[in-house]
């Protein structure tokens, strides 16, 4: 019997995404209202010591090799260095990546360095203080470039850069941030828009779609697509004016990865999802409070993974946006 995390349709779960905290100090117009959201009480949250004995049993029982910590905003997660430090002392180490909105991250990049990340993806969807002002409602797009920075020279390569781009907001910076990205050596991949903002607004119509973005960029730029394999990575790869340097694209609905996946999720109250986008959970936490040996805890997580449906299914006539908001799964 495979000990890992196999789905029905042969996929394996390698790849943990953990999100530590619900919580953001940006509000993002496209994930979250004005007001915020209802946080999770702290005590429904795990302890660092309950999610550190998850990853444990992620990586000794169930073959996981890759841990993204993500948020709401990661960084706000107190102890958060420890639990990194944790995690890279596992045997086999796990690689380890963070996904932040790069607020604080310019006094924190070293010490994520030092406590084990190899890699960090910083959300920035424009270049000009104005619209970062309107699109996140907070005045803090020099905290976010002065992050990136500080993380390429804490060494944490590649630095990548995640951009949504919003019709009649920022889609007009396309280029103007592939630019930006190739100047200072990050690389850049868009996202589509996806149906999981607390406010249940999204509209197929008002996504940017990877077509559109491929049309946009190829005003200034010559791309080709990237010869490597892609593996479950989610973003198409493309050699930008004959390379080295490349720009992803993330076409998470119109040309969906699914097939592909290698996620398992873990929220910060302890829940297992099989998918973003799926509509029940398995309680880990509940397990844990009550005592339970590390095996069982690794059976009830195979058998969440068993039950992964084939994809996200936006395109099903059916299709309904799960309760969860993107902020309280984790990206
Ligand atoms: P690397 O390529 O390893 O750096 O990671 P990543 O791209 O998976 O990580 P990141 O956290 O930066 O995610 C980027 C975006 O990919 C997210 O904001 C989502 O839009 C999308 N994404 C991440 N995970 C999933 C997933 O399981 N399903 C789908 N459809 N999209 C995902
Ligand atoms: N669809 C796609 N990406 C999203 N993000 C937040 N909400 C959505 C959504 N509905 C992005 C953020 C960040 C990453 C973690 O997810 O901009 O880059
Ligand atoms: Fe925070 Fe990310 Fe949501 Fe923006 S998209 S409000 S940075 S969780």
């Amino acid at each position: 019997d495979d000990p890992r995390l196999v789905d029905t349709f042969g996929r394996v779960a390698t790849d943990l995404r953990i999100s530590l905290t619900d919580r953001c100090n940006l509000r993002c117009t496209y994930c979250m209202p004005a007001e915020g959201l209802d946080w999770m009480p702290r005590s429904e949250q795990l302890t660092d010591d309950e999610l550190v004995r998850l990853i444990g049993v992620a990586v000794h029982e169930l073959g996981v090799e890759e841990l993204r910590f993500t948020g709401g905003e990661p960084l706000l997660r107190k102890g958060l260095e420890n639990v990194l430090a944790a995690s890279a002392a596992l045997r086999p180490r796990p690689d380890i990546s963070l996904t932040t909105n790069g607020i604080g991250l310019a006094r924190r990049a070293r010490a994520l360095a030092s406590a084990g990340v190899n890699r960090l993806n910083v959300s920035l969807d424009t270049l000009r203080q104005d619209r970062f002002a309107t699109i996140t409602r907070r005045d803090r797009i020099s905290d976010v470039l002065d992050g990136l920075r500080a993380a390429r020279d804490a060494g944490l390569a590649p630095v990548k850069i995640n951009s949504v781009l919003l019709r009649g907001v920022n889609d007009d910076e396309a280029c103007d941030l592939l630019e930006f990205a190739l100047e200072h050596g990050y690389q850049l991949r868009f996202i589509e828009q996806m149906p999981l903002d607390a406010q249940h607004g999204w509209k197929r119509t008002s996504m940017v779609t990877a077509g559109e973005i491929m049309d946009l960029l190829s005003a200034r730029f010559t791309l080709t697509e990237h010869p490597e394999d892609r593996g479950g990575a989610p973003a198409e790869k493309f050699v930008v004016d004959g390379g080295p340097q490349t720009v992803g694209i993330i076409a998470s609905v119109t040309r969906p990865f699914c097939g592909a996946c290698d996620r398992t999720r873990l929220t910060a109250d302890g829940q297992v999802r099989t998918c973003l986008f799926a509509h029940t959970e398995t309680d880990l936490r509940a397990m844990l409070r009550r005592g339970a040996p590390d095996h069982e805890i690794a059976d009830v997580w195979r058998d969440a993974m068993w039950g992964k449906r084939a994809g996200h299914g936006i395109d099903d006539p059916g299709f309904l946006q799960p309760d969860r908001p993107m902020s309280a799964i984790g990206g």
